[in-house]
């Protein structure tokens, strides 16, 4: 197994690329803590990944709630390999008509989320020389699309502290890395994704013929979380059907 005797934490682990991740960690032996606010989903994760899996509920905007996932996790299963970055959120809106709480909202849950949440758990990784962090970015980190300028803006930054990280922290055997996925099918895309014109229209930008799906997704982020990349850090990865190569 790929995992063997390690541990994870997934943030929004609960739906869509998060909740693949964690049954392909699970699936590579991993144990692994997913957190989000919805209780059924969590509940539902539980269900079926059973023991490997621990569910913690809160709100990745909340101090108090970062602090409680890494404490759990800790007390647990005893140490963090592996931090994924995982929950996001977007929102559209031109920039001139965005209300100050709505930008807000998406660089708290985006970007300063992930500060936090890193802040907390550098220091296990740092006592054991060994760390593994990888960042849920988007495409849109790399190219802009019109009325996301939040979004675009909070992909964008985490790119650059993915790769502060790697600089920073590299002598403690910690690594950093960055996936940006293309369109995938989850939650945050079935509304954009039932316009069937609209989707038509796109489908032309993405080179391998389709869009992607969870598992895309999962697939990279196990292959980073692995051994088989430990000479990877600070690496931004598309995965995104051939998009950004257009
Ligand atoms: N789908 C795409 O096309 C696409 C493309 C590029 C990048 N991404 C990125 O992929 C990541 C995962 O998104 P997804 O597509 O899998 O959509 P999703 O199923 O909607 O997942 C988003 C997850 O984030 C969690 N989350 C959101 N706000 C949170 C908060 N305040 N506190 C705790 N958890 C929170 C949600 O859980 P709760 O609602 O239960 O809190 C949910 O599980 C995001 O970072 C997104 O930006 C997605």
């Amino acid at each position: 197994m790929r995992l063997e005797n390690k541990t994870a934490i997934i943030t929004g682990g609960g739906s869509g690329i998060g909740l693949s991740s964690a049954r392909a960690f699970c699936r590579e032996g991993a144990k692994t803590a997913i957190f989000g606010r919805r209780q059924d989903r969590l509940d539902e994760a539980k269900n079926e990944l059973g023991d490997n899996l621990l569910a913690i509920q809160g709100d990745i905007t909340n101090d108090d709630d970062i602090q409680r996932l890494v404490d759990e996790t800790v007390r647990e299963f005893g140490k963090i390999d592996i931090l994924v970055h995982n929950a996001g959120m977007f929102t559209v809106s031109p920039l001139h008509e965005m209300e100050d709480e709505a930008w807000d909202q998406v660089l708290n849950v985006n970007l300063r989320s992930i500060f936090k949440l890193t802040k907390a758990v550098l220091p296990h990784m740092m006592r054991q020389k060994s760390g593994n962090i990888i960042h849920i970015s988007s495409i849109l980190s790399l190219v802009a699309t019109p009325n996301a300028s939040a979004y675009n803006a909070s992909k964008g930054a985490l790119n650059q502290f993915c790769r502060s990280l790697a600089t920073e922290y590299g002598s403690f055997g910690i690594r950093s890395n960055v996936i940006c996925p293309g369109l995938i099918e989850t939650e945050m895309t079935e509304d954009l994704m039932s316009d069937e014109k609209l989707m038509e229209e796109w489908s032309k930008n993405y080179p391998i013929g389709r869009f992607g799906k969870p598992e895309d997704i999962a697939n990279a982020c196990l292959f980073l979380a692995s051994e088989e990349s430990s000479f990877i850090t600070g690496a931004i990865l598309p995965v995104d059907g051939g998009y950004t190569a257009l």
